[in-house]
Parts: C-alpha cells; sequence; structure tokens
C-alpha cells in the first residue's frame, strides 16, 4: 500500500519538505529513513499529529548533525541511545537509529544494539504502533506493517506483538488502556487475558517510569476514563493500595478542566488523585512514584489544608483571618480544596484568596515607614504587619489612612 498522497495531505508544508530534505541527504549516504509509531498510525485514522518520530536504516546522530549543519535547527543527540532531537521554530523531529532490543530482566531498561527497520518494529508495543512509512525517495510513502497493525486500527484492537511484552514492560498495561479510551477500541482477546495476567509486573516499573506514563494520561482529553479502567482492571491498586479511580475523581477531573488552564492540570490531577490518602499513605505514593519536590509539596500541602478546611467553614470570617490561615500553602493546594470541598462557605473563602487577598499589599513600604520616624527591626515588623491586616479588613484605603495609622501605632509600640 502506498501513502505518498495521504502524506502530502497530512503533513503541513513546511514539515513535508523538511523530512523529504532529511530523506535525501540519508539516501546520500545510503541511508533510509522511514515514519514510525503514533504518526503513522494517527494519519491511517485520520488524526493530526506532527510529533514525527523518525527510524533511520543507518545513523540517526550523525544524519541529524548534517541536517542541522545545512539547516535552521537546533540539535540534541544521545550518542550513547543513537537517538537526536532537530528543534525548529514550529516543529520537533525525532531521530533514532533503527535499533534491536533485549531485556535482562523484566522491567528493565532494554539493551539495545543497531538493527534493521523490521527490528525496530517488532521491539513496539502494540501492532497498531509498529506500522512505518518509508521516506526513501525509490519507494517514497510505502506502508510497511509487518505485524498487521492496518487490520487491527481497521478493527479497532489493540494487540500486543508477543506473549511476553507485558511481562518485558509492565508500562505497556497503562499504555495498552490509554489507547484503549482514547480510541474507543478493544484489547485483542489474548492481550486481554495476558494484561491482566501482567498486572502484578507494575511492581518491577521504577517509579519515574510509572511516574512518565501517568503524566502521559493526564495529557488525555478525557483522563478519567484511563484513571477509571485502570482501577477497574486493578493496576491502579497495584501501583498504591489506595488508588481508586471512582466517579469522585471523574467529576473533579472534569470540574478543573472547565476552569482551569491545561498547564495547570496535572498537578491538580495529581493531588485529586490522594485526596482521600492519609498523610502516611502520601508519603508512600510519593517515595513510590520519585515525584519532584515541587509537586510532592502541593500535594502534601491539599492534604494538610484539607484536614483544616473546617477552620474556613465560618461566614463571619474576616478577611486578614483568611489571609492568615491561608498564606503559608501552595496556591495550587488551595485551588484543588476549592473544588474539592463541599463547603460553599470554605469554597468562597479559598477563592477570595486565590483571586484577591494573596496580591493584597500596603502602599508604604520600609523606607517610608523609616521618613516617619519607625526604625528598621521588630518594630517595623510589627507595624507593616498590622498596615496589611487593615489593608485586608478595609479598614485603611489610602496612602494617607496608611500614614495615620503607622504613626498612631509607633508609639504604642
Ligand atoms: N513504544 C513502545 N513501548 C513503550 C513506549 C513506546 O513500543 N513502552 C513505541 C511505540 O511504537 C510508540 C513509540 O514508541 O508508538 C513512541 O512512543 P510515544 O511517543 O510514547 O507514543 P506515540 O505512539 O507517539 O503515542 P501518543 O499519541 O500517545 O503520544
Amino acid at each position: 500500500m502506498n501513502l505518498a498522497r495521504q502524506i502530502e495531505q497530512y503533513l503541513p508544508q513546511p514539515l513535508l519538505a523538511l523530512v523529504k530534505d532529511i530523506s535525501g541527504q540519508a539516501a546520500k549516504q545510503r541511508e533510509r529513513v522511514y515514519l514510525v509509531g503514533g504518526v503513522v498510525r494517527d494519519l491511517l485514522l485520520g488524526y493530526p499529529n506532527f510529533d514525527l518520530d523518525l527510524v533511520v536504516e543507518g545513523d540517526a546522530v550523525r544524519l541529524a548533525q548534517r541536517v542541522a549543519e545545512t539547516g535552521q535547527a537546533r540539535l540534541l543527540a544521545h550518542h550513547r541511545f543513537g537517538t537526536a532531537k532537530l528543534r525548529y521554530e514550529n516543529f520537533i523531529l525525532d531521530l533514532a537509529t533503527a535499533r534491536k532490543e533485549t531485556y535482562a530482566r523484566p522491567g528493565a531498561l532494554p539493551a539495545v544494539t543497531p538493527g534493521t527497520l523490521k527490528d525496530d518494529l517488532i521491539r513496539r508495543d502494540f501492532s497498531i504502533n509498529a506500522m512505518a512509512i518509508s521516506l526513501a525517495p525509490n519507494d517514497y510513502g510505502e506502508l510497511i506493517d509487518t505485524h498487521q497493525g492496518r487490520t487491527d486500527l481497521e478493527h479497532r484492537l489493540i494487540r500486543i506483538l508477543h506473549p511476553g511484552s507485558f511481562t518485558d514492560d509492565a508500562t505497556r498495561i497503562l499504555r495498552a488502556v490509554c489507547y484503549e479510551q482514547r480510541f474507543g477500541f478493544k484489547f485483542e482477546t489474548q492481550t486481554a487475558r495476558l494484561l491482566k495476567r501482567g498486572i502484578p509486573m507494575l511492581d518491577t516499573i521504577s517509579g519515574d517510569r510509572i511516574r512518565h506514563e501517568l503524566e502521559h494520561i493526564f495529557e488525555e482529553k478525557r483522563p478519567e476514563l484511563v484513571i477509571k479502567r485502570l482501577g477497574d482492571l486493578g493496576a491502579l491498586h497495584r501501583i498504591h493500595s489506595s488508588l481508586a479511580g471512582d466517579g469522585w475523581i471523574a467529576e473533579k477531573f472534569d470540574k478543573a478542566r472547565r476552569h482551569k488552564k491545561p498547564a495547570q492540570l496535572p498537578p491538580l490531577y495529581f493531588c485529586f488523585l490522594v485526596y482521600s490518602f492519609s498523610e502516611n499513605e502520601l508519603g508512600q505514593f510519593l517515595t513510590r512514584l520519585n515525584l519532584p519536590a515541587k509537586l510532592s509539596r502541593i500535594m502534601r500541602d491539599t492534604l494538610h489544608l484539607k484536614t483544616s478546611l473546617r477552620l474556613l467553614d465560618r461566614p463571619s470570617l474576616k478577611h486578614s483571618e483568611i489571609h492568615c490561615l491561608l498564606r503559608e500553602y501552595q496556591p495550587l493546594a488551595i485551588q484543588a480544596n476549592a473544588m474539592a470541598t463541599e463547603s460553599p462557605t470554605a469554597r468562597r473563602s479559598l477563592q477570595l484568596f486565590l483571586t484577591k487577598l494573596r496580591y493584597v499589599r500596603t502602599s508604604l513600604d520600609g523606607e517610608e515607614l523609616k521618613k516617619l520616624g519607625i526604625s528598621a527591626g521588630p518594630e517595623m515588623g510589627k507595624v507593616l504587619e498590622r498596615l496589611h491586616k487593615a489593608k485586608l479588613d478595609g479598614e485603611v484605603r489610602t496612602r494617607a489612612d496608611e500614614k495615620k495609622l503607622a504613626l498612631s501605632l509607633s508609639p504604642k509600640l
């Protein structure tokens, strides 16, 4: 099957020119370049995808270096892995030397040696991700489908390429569910059986890799579907015994998406995932996934604030009191609680802090207080704090109000 016409329609013109140029340069060295993986799948499905993965039968790093020298690209090469990234103004291209993989033990990163395109395809996760399109000038557009990926796409099936697939790499369990939910596909019978049997193998996967897959899931349009299904299959439980994919999580994920920018979503999703955890369980989860310090702090703050929410459930609270209760928490932890709490009063206070109170500043600063005769040190600290409270509570509005209050406070101190 030749897809030359489809490629010309599918890829934006500048990207098309680029891959043709790369393939042309490769041909001069008797090397061959192929489009592989997700982009081939999505081209056949008619879904846009401009994250191009190119496999080179030859030396991908050397080819990328030549391309970077002649074009406008920035190069990032990993000689050890035989991979390179070419970063253009509007695109990123990933080039990889065709490779053979062997797994020393389940869950380990594979040992890699150079190979042919066929070797490179058979090491992949599912048949729908194991197709390639030649970009070589002599058979440009030819589909290479050694594992019947196109038939599986037509039958809407996710199928592994060999029985040991989930044992070699149990992250494929998470990936399989992701594709199942994204495309509304089914697992082929043997794949379904082996996937369920492979769930204990998630124990062999490092925290970093599990986290990476969760982050990948969180980029889905509706990650809650993936989370729910992973819960039903027992995969979440295997990652941490308290993880669940219940309806509450689905509702909160959906709410976050309606109100927040995409960049804020992954940390919020992580917070909702652990919202029912005890502090102890959270500690285990953070360690298991080796979560970065900043995100860990947001998640710890979320649970800590959750236990203090009753303090905010009082309509009579002054703005300065709300500020005092919330100022030490990460804004995203406050956000997570505002979305999670059932109490409208607490929610209003949390929102008020996020949208207004946290930005309130006094008009007078230390220098100006000095001019009023207030000496630097603890005295000034107290005056500034009192001014800030007064500003939050609307007791002072103008600079003149603040000056008056500062002078009236100073002798007392
Ligand atoms: N791959 C694999 N096993 C994995 C991870 C990736 O075989 N554990 C292969 C698949 O062939 C996949 C390709 O590497 O298509 C690229 O991986 P990735 O970028 O994660 O996925 P995409 O297919 O590009 O899919 P997505 O649309 O989800 O990004």
